[in-house]
């Protein structure tokens, strides 16, 4: 048996086999590895008896659930309007000039994944980010570069 289902069936025994679990077992997942990789949603859908597909449709539903491998650090820059018109062009900029990749790539060594999101509810402090869970206001592009600098001697 892969780590994966040995992992996918502690969950379930934790949780629970029936359609309601999908949403805790999912988090965990997200929690402890951070993304939900294929393998491991075919392997939910075996243990919870639903279809892959509907496995997969309820993760790619929710922008915090990665079904693609992420960094140790995943930074979601919110795209939506009021950031939008606060400057963000301007910290993703700074973000992928520091981190020296594009929005929706992972640094080689896999400690950084630089994404955007929509609206993270911190508009009139816009712009904001999250950086896993912590949430970063008012940023300017000097400001955006401090932190993940900070991040980096983490
Ligand atoms: Fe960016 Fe709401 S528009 S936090």
């Amino acid at each position: 048996m892969s780590n994966s289902e040995n992992f996918v069936k502690e969950l379930a025994d934790k949780h629970g086999r029936s359609r309601e679990s999908l949403m805790p077992i999912l988090q965990e997942i997200i929690d402890v590895r951070r993304y939900v990789s294929d393998e491991t949603m075919v392997n939910i859908a075996k243990e919870l008896d639903l279809s892959a597909a509907d496995v997969y449709g309820t993760a790619s539903f929710y922008t915090f659930i990665e079904t693609k491998e992420v960094g140790q650090f995943v930074i979601r820059l919110c795209k939506t309007i009021v950031c939008d018109m606060k400057g963000k062009d301007a910290i993703i900029h700074a973000l992928e000039d520091t981190l020296k990749i594009k929005v929706g790539e992972t640094t080689p060594d896999k400690r950084f994944t630089l994404l955007t999101t929509n609206c993270l509810g911190w508009c009139h402090k816009g712009p904001a980010m999250l950086i896993n869970d912590d949430v970063y206001t008012e940023l300017t592009p000097g400001r955006a570069i401090e932190i993940i600098e900070s991040y980096m001697q983490k």
